[in-house]
């Protein structure tokens, strides 16, 4: 089942995915053909969908020079929270595209023109105003509201002599894919007309995600408010209450987790789609696994890392030999495990093929964020896992116990999560065998 979204989750939960991984991997995009990439080119969008990742898409799946034209205007009518995100947002972009991000209310057009004639490619919002700078406004029909936009950006591909083009990102819920439409090439030479197809061709992709539509385009770019072609202070801040940020973030969009890593033991799959989203969230600076085996647990936590492009440090502890509920096993498991984190992660996850007792000193006491329990599923066995590792927990730090819904003779993880819930707070999650989250 789809959930609605929400526009602070979103564009937060957006941000997340804000990654050349992610954008590589993760958004399919359709009309790339048509792009004249010996050219530069001025892409419009509205604000809808996450515009930061379709630049990202770009450079990194089309192979050209992209950066957007920005506004730091706006960070001045938002409260604390909501322009920091922002300033955030922008500087991770700097990092992420070709060049710096122009600033409509700083870079000279002469900069932006110079920088399209030497084929680069430059994106821009049509819904954008500059508060109380009297702009030109022409009139334009979008899903049958007659609203007013600026077409500054289009002038400037017609003075640089490069095309417009159509640029509509929208995420799929269902398949957890991003979708980056790109309609054109437009002449830029009768600017109006062209953005008016870019308008229409954007209708049936912004129907069908209508929750996706963040800026009050119909209330704040319409007729009597723009009668005198100025949009003041009162009304931006009016339209910007209508985001206002949330408290606790929480996770209204699946992950489009994709494993690159999976053995033949399922047990710990239905978790990594929670994993993924944890690490999201709690962005941890040291994840600490004891009992890796072949890696379906292990491998989720680096992933998810290497694509937030996190800089945590993971460790996996195991001796690698096998216990009576995984079964015993012979030295190729870690042979083929630790050929595995050599090649794709060995720049932050190290493993220690010792006992989990011995590897307690190479921990301080209050540095590990997360610690994932897997070894041996008896009583005693988790229970001591459990003691002697939590002094090892950063406070609001927390632990994931595997198994908590097992019920077999030889497994004690629920009789011992039924013990802890009483002095912890915890959460369950039934999926699978079960898997307990307890916060320190
Ligand atoms: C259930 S498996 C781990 C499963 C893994 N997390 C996954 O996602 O598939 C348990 C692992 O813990 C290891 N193990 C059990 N007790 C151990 C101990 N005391 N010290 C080190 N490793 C241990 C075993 O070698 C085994 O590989």
């Amino acid at each position: 089942m789809t959930k609605p979204f929400n526009f602070s989750t979103f564009m937060r939960e957006e941000f997340a995915c804000y990654s050349k991984e992610y954008a590589t991997h993760h958004v399919s995009i359709t009309g790339a053909t048509k792009l004249d990439k010996s050219k530069g080119g001025v892409f419009l969008f509205l604000h809808f969908g996450s515009f930061f990742l379709s630049g990202v898409s770009l450079i990194a799946q089309l192979g050209i020079k992209y950066t957007a034209i920005a506004s730091t205007e706006n960070f001045k009518v938002m409260d604390r929270e909501e322009s920091k995100f922002w300033k955030e947002v922008h500087k991770i972009s700097n990092r992420l595209y070709s060049e710096k991000m122009f600033l409509s209310n700083h870079t000279k057009s002469s900069e932006i023109l110079a920088s399209l004639k030497k084929g680069s490619f430059v994106g821009a919002a049509l819904d954008v105003a500059e508060i109380g700078k009297k702009h030109k406004f022409h009139p334009f029909t979008f899903l049958y509201n007659d609203i007013l936009l600026q077409t500054a950006p289009a002038r400037l591909a017609k003075l640089a002599k490069v095309p417009l083009y159509g640029m509509t990102i929208s995420y799929d819920q269902k398949l957890g894919v991003h979708n980056l439409e790109l309609t054109g090439p437009y002449d830029s030479c009768d600017v109006e007309k062209s953005v008016q197809m870019i308008l229409t061709e954007m209708e049936p992709i912004i129907q069908n995600n209508m929750d996706q539509l963040f800026h009050d385009i119909f209330h704040l770019f319409s007729f009597p408010r723009l009668k005198d072609h100025i949009i003041t202070t009162k009304q931006k801040k009016e339209c910007l209450s209508v985001l206002a940020p949330i408290k606790q973030l929480k996770s209204q969009l699946p992950s489009s987790f994709c494993p690159r890593f999976e053995s033949t033991i399922t047990s710990w799959h239905p978790h990594r789609d929670f994993a993924y989203n944890l690490v999201k969230k709690f962005r941890p600076e040291i994840i600490v696994e004891l009992g890796v085996h072949y890696g379906d647990s292990y491998f989720t936590f680096c992933q998810a890392c290497d694509e937030l492009e996190l800089n945590t440090q993971l460790y996996g502890v195991d001796h690698w030999q096998g216990d009576k509920q995984a079964g015993f096993y012979g030295d190729d498991v870690f042979q083929e495990v630790n050929e595995y984190n050599q090649e794709f992660h060995s720049q932050n996850s190290t493993f220690l093929r010792i006992d989990f007792t011995e590897a307690l000193k190479s921990f301080e006491t209050s540095s590990i964020d997360l610690l994932h329990i897997d070894g041996s599923h008896e009583y005693q066995s988790v229970r001591n896992d459990f003691g002697n590792w939590l002094p090892k927990i950063k406070k609001g730090g927390m632990i994931l116990l595997h198994d908590i819904l097992v019920e077999r003779e030889d497994f004690g993880v629920k009789e011992f999560w039924k013990e802890i819930s009483k002095n912890y707070k915890t959460e369950s999650h039934q999926e699978g065998f079960g898997l307990g989250v307890i916060h320190v």
